[in-house]
């Protein structure tokens, strides 16, 4: 028999006053699996990953998550139940280094999960889960260097840093390249792909060359509506999809 989905959209809509962003959405992923969802500026990305995430509710739809209804759901009891994310723009805190950001983020963690922090009251295991997340991002050499003093691509990872120290099920990236030179994006992508394994990963992502190293499967919206899915290769030869893309690019 098929394993249940990690996580499952079924027909999620979403309006904000007149405006129709997301019309009948469904999808679903399978444990392990990374998904990317791509579309124009303004297709309704970000929106999912709020309604999925509780920062908005859906006006109709289900949201699964767990094999638990959670459609109704605030915030923080989804992230307790496994799930965490990232934003389009950073939300790093400038004057720490990157060991005290991803200390700040294990003890949230720990916090969140009241009876963990309580057996792990003790600082040298605290020190550990924060050099293992440093290191699965590539940042162990950064580790004790002040964040205003990093390029932006060491910033984009410590960011990504402190959604893993939430040790998500479901771990969801909201463009996680943007703004990165080819350099700074082929590491990332190495990163992301060594890291892979601990997590599902849900990415919303501009950048084709990344969708197509990083992730299995594709979701295309358009105008908050599902285009296509299928792999990055079916995606990348689908002419209506080819079509949105030129059209944006036009
Ligand atoms: N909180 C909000 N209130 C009103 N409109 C919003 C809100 N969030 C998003 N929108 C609108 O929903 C549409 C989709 O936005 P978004 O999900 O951010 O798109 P994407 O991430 O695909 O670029 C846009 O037209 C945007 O202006
Ligand atoms: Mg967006």
């Amino acid at each position: 028999m098929a394993e249940a989905p990690l996580l499952e959209l079924r027909g999620v809509c979403k309006s904000f006053g007149a405006a129709r962003v997301l019309a009948d959405v469904s999808v679903a992923l399978r444990p392990g699996e990374r998904l990317a969802v791509i579309g124009p500026n303004g297709a309704g990305k970000t929106t999912l990953i709020n309604l999925i995430t509780g920062l908005f509710s859906c006006d109709s739809g289900t949201i699964l998550f767990r094999e638990r209804d959670i459609t109704k759901w605030p915030a923080h009891r989804r992230l307790r139940l496994g799930m965490a994310r990232s934003f389009q723009k950073l939300s790093l805190f400038d004057g720490m280094t990157v060991a005290e950001n991803i200390r700040q983020s294990v003890l949230r963690y720990h916090g969140v999960h009241a009876q963990f922090w309580r057996r792990l009251a003790n600082f040298a295991a605290i020190d550990a889960e924060t050099a293992r997340v440093a290191a699965l991002m590539g940042l162990a050499a950064v580790a004790d260097q002040p964040v205003a003093t990093l390029p932006y691509g060491l910033r984009r990872r410590l960011d990504i840093a402190l959604v893993l120290a939430q040790r998500p099920a479901l771990m969801i990236l909201d463009e996680p390249a943007a703004g990165l030179s080819a350099a700074e994006t082929r590491e990332l992508v190495a990163v992301l792909k060594a890291a892979a394994g601990d997590f599902t990963l849900m990415l919303v992502e501009h950048d084709m060359d990344v969708v197509r190293a990083v992730a299995e499967r594709v979701l295309v919206l358009d105008y908050g509506r599902v285009l296509a899915a299928g792999t990055p290769a079916e995606m990348s030869a689908h002419p209506q999809v080819r079509q949105v893309y030129l059209g944006e690019a036009a």
